[in-house]
């Protein structure tokens, strides 16, 4: 099989964001596109010669496409072996799992999370590293400067490899395993959470609902949930992988997952709903009438740990994305181990996993993990709370009560301003950044400010450092207001304004979010004028 060399010339706009580099579909589709960032990988990482990687997705338009020229681009530099989930599909958190059981060099996962996909959706391209975490700052501008300088790529000319099929095939010299995605996954899982207890929870008539929103969770619940564990047929809807995800936002939230949430707070309602995004590292859990927000859950499954087999021991630590509410911080001093604040992007998380200072992580757009694989992951947060809730035997909304009697509750919301023109965004933050040093001793909205910086962070395992994280403002009565511009957006940009408001008055703890942050919403229009800066009254989404 002959390998070509084909001419390039570097294409704006390949700088991977948050979680490797997204952009439109017809965008990635465009002649070289592809082939100029994946050998920009390969330069990245010194190479693919002789190595053995991952190769991955959510199955979204285009994926399959991109898996035949990623093949063909392995081999032809001479890469040793691809492991490929069948039919190029493999869930995040699995691939970041087959990453580290099978000592890979590391991987390419094909997804852009929880953004829709078709022909006019989104598509991405990320590479995570041989510990089967996202590829740290390092690594993705060594890729990035190899974007800017390319002028050649190798592919190897020929026919598709039928990834349909299990077992070994070959390109070249290059060997391309074909496994079951869900096999090692499932097995992972069982030996995290104590299965027999899970399947007594179902036999006892525990009713739940999984939405997969036709995303690639879908096999993976199937097998886990209603195989494994027992639950009744029909408990995972949309469970079958489509490449546009019905025509869906898999985004798991309750304005996209709002069928679940209406059943949830409908009157036939089971007793615990969940949802996963795109490519399976997010989840969404909701109780019967209780929607418990990703801060909280995050919270919720550090303080009740020890109910789960593999945590039983306890917790190195915690962490948590510096705009993710501090609920979790509360349960930490109770416990007695560390909380780290990190910038947002999981990437962040790697080193502290690594190091084992800390167990458990998450972030307020809605990821937790642990120390068992490099990615947040969807279904193990479900898997989670169905462990808890098979001990301690309440109901969702029991439980967020005791919580909060017991810690005190972290109102919080965050509001998003979608497709903002990007040089009224950036305006808008420089102009708060600008006033930060000012605002200390004042009062906005009726409150007072204590503190306000911009978040930096320095890692305690490397010493590396990163800025400009998010513009931060806190007041004396314990609030908190962040700003962020997001980093997977694809279009325009997208603001983001945390909110969060502290209260510990037992008599408080049952108020609406929005209610309780009435004061917290003020106080960002007012330092921001994000109104009359942008023409926005109201969010396009919050959370
Ligand atoms: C991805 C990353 C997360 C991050 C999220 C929010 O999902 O994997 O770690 O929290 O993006 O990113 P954004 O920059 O849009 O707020
Ligand atoms: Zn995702």
């Amino acid at each position: 099989m002959d390998i070509i060399t084909v001419e390039t010339s570097p294409i704006e706009g390949q700088k991977p964001g948050t979680s490797g580099l997204r952009k439109k579909t017809r965008t990635f589709m465009e002649p070289h596109f592809l082939e100029n960032f994946v050998q920009s990988i390969w330069t990245g990482i010194g190479g693919v010669q002789g190595k053995t990687l991952v190769l991955g997705g959510d199955g979204r338009y285009f994926s399959d496409r991109a898996a035949q020229v990623i093949l063909r681009m392995a081999a032809a530099s001479g890469a040793a072996k691809v492991i490929v989930g069948r039919n190029a599909l493999v869930s995040t958190p699995a691939a970041s799992n087959l990453i580290r059981q099978r000592e890979t060099d590391g991987g390419i996962i094909l997804s852009a999370s929880h953004n829709p996909g078709g022909p006019n959706g989104d598509f991405g391209v990320k590479f995570n590293t041989p510990n089967g975490g996202p590829a740290p700052e390092s690594v993705t501008s060594r890729i990035f400067e190899a974007t800017k300088a390319i002028s050649t790529y190798q592919i190897m000319e020929a026919q598709d490899v039928d990834l349909d099929a299990l077992g070994t095939h070959s390109l070249g010299r290059m060997a391309i395993e074909v496994v079951d995605p869900v096999e090692d996954y499932a097995r992972l899982m069982s030996e995290i959470f104590d299965f027999d207890k899970l399947r007594a929870l179902f036999s006892g008539g525990f009713r739940m609902r999984f939405d997969a929103m036709h995303a690639v969770t879908g096999p993976y619940a199937h097998a886990i949930l209603e195989g494994h564990l027992g639950a009744p047929e029909g408990t995972v809807v949309n469970g079958t992988p489509s490449p546009d995800f019905g025509g869906g936002h898999p985004d798991p939230n309750p304005i996209w997952a709002k069928d679940l949430m209406d059943l949830m707070y409908g009157d036939d309602a089971p007793d615990f709903g969940a949802a996963s995004d795109g490519d399976g590292d997010r989840n969404m859990i909701v109780g019967r009438s209780c929607y418990v927000g990703p801060s909280d859950s995050l919270a919720v499954l550090a303080a009740n740990a020890t109910l789960v087999p593999r945590y039983s021991g306890g917790l190195k630590g915690v962490a948590r994305s510096m705009p993710t509410s501090q609920a979790l911080d509360r349960v930490a001093l109770r416990l007695d181990c560390d909380c780290y604040e990190t910038p947002t992007g999981w990437k962040f998380f790697g080193n502290l996993l690594d190091a084992g200072r800390a167990t458990l992580c998450g972030e307020e757009s809605a990821g937790t993990g642990s120390d068992h694989v490099r990615e947040k992951d969807g279904l193990w947060a479900v898997l989670f709370w169905l462990n808890i809730l098979a001990e301690r035997d309440i109901p969702v909304a029991e439980l967020m009560e005791d919580h909060w009697r017991t810690y005190g509750r972290n109102y919080y919301s965050r509001h998003d301003y979608e497709a903002v023109d990007a040089d009224k965004a950036s305006e808008l933050m420089a102009a708060l950044h600008g006033r930060l040093p000012s605002l200390p001793g004042t009062a906005v909205a009726g409150q007072e400010v204590e503190w306000a910086d911009e978040f930096a962070y320095d890692d305690p395992v490397d010493g590396s450092r990163a800025e400009a994280q998010g513009l931060r403002i806190g007041t004396k009565s314990g609030g908190r207001v962040v700003f962020r511009l997001s980093g997977t957006g694809t279009e325009g940009a997208t603001i983001r304004v945390y909110l969060e408001k502290a209260e510990t008055d037992p008599e408080k703890l049952a108020q609406d979010p929005q209610e309780a942050l009435l004061e917290m919403i003020a106080l960002a229009e007012e330092v921001s004028e994000l109104s009359e800066r942008t023409g926005r009254t109201k969010p396009d989404v919050f959370t």
